[in-house]
């Protein structure tokens, strides 16, 4: 079943077509890989899946919006919030979960990204891998269906790419979602990805299947 319907998408800022005609499809926990040169308009696609841009003209079709979750390269954390306040922060004040709850949600979410540890940290006392994991955790605290990824490694030291590419694989094996995620880690998304799309100029290139990034030109990344 598809889960993401996606019909002549275009999107134009100012007078500029950014998106020129996007046709996809996504089922119900693919793992889409998105690759392309910068300014292809990668960023603004995801931003239009979830609603966080309006679309000029075609549809999307998708789950509700609080059944998709977005990971971004800035890790977007509250900063006056410790790192399980982070988590429980939509469960108690969207959700209306009781704290005690959400508190006990929340730090099973810090285990699964290895944190449980940090829980009482406030951003600016975490690495940006470990931030990242708080941004990871706190996106699948609302158990959402789908979930974006936007280069969700490019803001980090080299030494930290891996540890938050390990529980990007782990939510992708372990949580029944549908995983959109742009990247230029173009191993770590040749081995996750069902599918690899490739974006120039507002427009799907090219789609490969798992294992065969090495089919597209070296310039298409
Ligand atoms: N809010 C905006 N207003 C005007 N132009 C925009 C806006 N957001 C994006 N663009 C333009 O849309 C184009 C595509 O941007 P987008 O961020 O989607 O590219 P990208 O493929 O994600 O690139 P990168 O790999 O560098 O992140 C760019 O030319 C950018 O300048
Ligand atoms: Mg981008």
């Amino acid at each position: 079943m598809d889960v993401i319907q996606i019909k002549g998408l275009y999107k134009k800022f100012d007078e500029e077509f950014i998106l020129n005609g996007i046709n996809l499809n996504i089922k119900s926990r693919e793992a889409i890989g998105i690759i392309g040169k910068s300014g292809g308009g990668k960023s603004t696609l995801l931003r239009c899946i979830i609603g966080l841009e309006s679309i000029t003209s075609g549809t999307i079709d998708t789950p509700p919006k609080n059944k998709m979750g977005m990971v971004f390269q800035s890790f977007n954390l509250f900063p006056h919030k410790t790192a399980i306040q982070n988590i429980m922060e939509s469960l108690v004040i969207v959700e209306k979960i009781p704290k005690k709850e959400a508190h006990n949600i929340a730090m099973e979410l810090l285990i699964k990204v290895g944190l449980q540890d940090r829980a009482n940290y406030y951003p600016k006392a975490l690495s940006g891998g470990q931030k990242q994991r708080v941004a990871i955790a706190r996106a699948l605290a609302r158990k959402p269906t789908v979930l974006l990824f936007d280069e969700p490694t490019s803001a980090l030291d080299p030494d930290m790419v891996q540890e938050v590419l390990s529980v990007i694989e782990d939510v992708r094996n372990t949580q029944n979602l549908t995983i959109l995620i742009v990247s230029h880690e173009m191993k770590f998304i040749n081995q996750i990805s069902d599918r690899i799309v490739v974006i120039e100029d507002g427009y799907i290139k090219n789609i490969v299947s798992r294992g065969n990034i090495e089919v597209l030109e070296k310039d298409n990344i």
